[in-house]
């Protein structure tokens, strides 16, 4: 085991991979990505034998070792038990002068957790398949053998063979990342993928059927681009595009370097939702550039993107845009500090023997933005950016823990005393003393909510969609089948065009057994796939619902939706026991 790394058996401290090149080819009728990968390695430790990798549920055909990169000979290897977490050590004999490792493989059609293939009738045009990737947390083992740890950068590029008609998009340039990336950051799309651009540096990729509503969706773009320029520094990827991806893609986004993969449940036709094109962009320095060593860093690369990306808001949209969004991060936080364990309110938290994944919750998005929040009311504005801009440079494409962040932190920019940053990040909970976000467009919406539970008129012309979040929240968990009508009549809630609305609609009409939505559910648990809208849906329903809608939709998740719909269903089997 990686001694920094608990979700990692690689050994860098010995041997370390420092570049990959691949050469593979689509099999969409196998399910199957089959050909080479060429690990280039660095020797750490003078008298290594052997070199230690991560893998997950491949097929290894034949492994070679190379001093030059051009005579191979073959090498002996091993491979430990499978790990339902963790997939399979691969352990590789090297000779004293061994440079390169060649390693013949196939993924496998079922156990690559990174890979998602998509039958045509699962795309948007219906002709042709698709196939992506999703690296993060520890899922690129299952398709590319290597040292599968955010501490481990790797330069790579790749030859990708795909069908004719087909096109292949992947997370650098012109098939190649020459800057040291953590591995979850190699991402590959296949599909029939058409461009358009949004600026000199930013472009659209997507099914021509979603390609023009795209580039017009996320216009600004190129202008958060250079508000985010402005604010921490120069954008060192050189380009910046998006890749809309299938509605069963299972997040909202992905900041894989260049090439952002979204969800197309972003697309409202009006702009509403793009604060996640913001987030994901922030990434490129907080995340891509400064990246979480561990697992348990995970707070680094999303507190601070969301703070960073609400300060991209603030430049383009203006403050109160951003102070919604702050508030209702605020309520998500406040709701998930009371369904997690004392242990897992902590940023830094502790994942040994955990799947990582099941870090993905508020506290290290909306706890840890706090804190920078709480940072920047203790040493002002001004004194915070100058030092984020040179905390992004200091750390530029390296891996750092939470305790080097801080240790810089405190040198830097924080008087020990200023603000406590320990309890921060090793106590659970919020510090009595935590900034509280407030949003003065929601007074408004409050006060038309007490109106509207006495039965009086409220006007709702000009509400924004965080305007129509913050009522539909706000209205009491109980709400009898005569106020869901009247609801539903007043504002057409079944009928929204806005994914975030109708998800947390939909969500109400469970709750409380209305009915009338059940079609729409029902269609939108069949088509969508995005795991933050569909599992409160599930959680929220009886078991015998919840399973006959799940038997058809199962086959259209990723195996990350699939995984925690599964568990879903189980603990909602424990409580109807009870
Ligand atoms: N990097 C995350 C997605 C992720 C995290 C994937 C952990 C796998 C494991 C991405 O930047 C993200 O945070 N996406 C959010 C949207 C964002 C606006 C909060 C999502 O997908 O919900
Ligand atoms: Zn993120």
């Amino acid at each position: 085991m990686n001694s920094l790394d608990v979700h990692s058996y690689g050994n860098p401290a010995e041997v370390r991979v420092k570049h990959v090149s691949l050469d593979l080819e689509v099999l969409f009728d196998e399910h199957t990505l089959k050909g080479t990968a060429v690990l280039t390695l660095e020797r750490v430790a003078k008298d290594a034998k052997r070199v230690v990798l991560d893998s997950r549920a491949l097929t290894i055909d034949e492994i070679e070792i190379s001093s030059d990169g051009a005579h191979y000979r073959e090498a002996r290897y091993n491979r430990g038990k499978a790990d339902p977490i963790l997939g399979e050590l691969l352990t590789v004999d090297i000779a004293p002068d061994s440079k390169f490792v060649r390693i013949r493989y196939s993924t496998s059609p079922n156990g690559a957790t990174a890979l998602q293939w998509l039958a045509p009738e699962q795309t948007e045009g219906k002709q042709f398949p698709f196939l992506y990737t999703q690296g993060e947390a520890i899922h690129t083992r299952s398709w590319i053998p290597l040292q599968d740890s955010p501490g481990v950068r790797v330069t790579w590029d790749a030859r990708v063979k795909t069908p004719p008609g087909m096109r292949a998009v992947m997370s650098g340039v012109d098939f190649r990342m020459e800057h040291p990336v953590p591995p979850y950051l190699i991402a590959l799309a296949v599909g029939d993928l058409q461009f358009k651009a949004t600026g000199p540096r930013t472009g659209v990729w997507a099914e021509p059927a979603v390609l023009e509503k795209a580039a017009v969706e996320f216009s600004d773009t190129e202008k958060m681009l250079e508000a985010a320029e402005k604010l921490y520094g120069p954008y060192r990827w050189g380009r910046y595009d998006l890749l809309v991806l299938p509605p069963s893609f299972p997040f909202g986004g992905m900041e894989n370097p260049c090439l952002t993969f979204v969800t197309p449940t972003v697309i409202a036709g009006d702009k509403s939702l793009v604060s996640l094109i913001a987030h994901e962009l922030a990434h490129s320095w907080s995340g891509n550039l400064v990246t979480n060593a561990t697992w348990s860093d995970f707070w680094l690369n999303e507190g601070y993107t969301v703070y960073f990306e609400r300060r991209i808001l603030e430049e383009i949209y203006g403050r109160e845009r951003a102070e919604m969004e702050a508030v209702l991060g605020y309520q998500d936080l406040q709701e998930e500090l009371t369904s997690h364990a004392a242990a897992d309110q902590i940023l830094a938290i502790d994942l040994k023997g955990r799947d990582p994944d099941d870090g993905m919750t508020a506290i290290p998005y909306e706890k840890g933005a706090l804190l920078i929040t709480a940072v920047e009311n203790a040493v002002g504005r001004q004194r915070l950016d100058a030092y984020l801009k040179d905390y992004f440079d200091r750390f530029a494409f390296r891996s750092i823990t939470t305790a080097e962040s801080l240790d810089y932190m405190h040198q830097h920019l924080l008087a020990s005393d200023v603000i406590d940053v320990q309890s921060w990040v090793y106590q659970p909970g919020l510090p009595a003393s935590a900034p509280i976000p407030h949003a003065e467009a929601f007074e408004a919406v409050d006060l038309a909510r007490v109106a509207w539970m006495q039965g009086r008129h409220i006007e709702t012309k000009a509400w924004s969609t965080q305007q129509w979040l913050r009522f539909l929240r706000g209205l009491p968990e109980k709400l009898d089948e005569h106020l869901m009508t009247a609801l539903e009549t007043a504002f057409h809630l079944t009928a929204s065009p806005n994914n975030e609305i109708l998800a947390q609609w939909l969500l109400m009409a469970v709750k409380n057994g209305y009915s009338s939505a059940t079609d729409r559910l029902e269609e939108f648990l069949t088509t969508v796939g995005r795991r933050k809208y569909v599992k409160p849906l599930y959680s929220a329903m009886d078991v015998e619902r919840a399973k006959a809608i799940y038997e058809k939709a199962r086959p259209l998740y990723h195996p990350i939706t699939q995984a925690s719909i599964d568990q879903v269903i189980v603990s909602l089997k424990g409580e109807s026991k009870r």
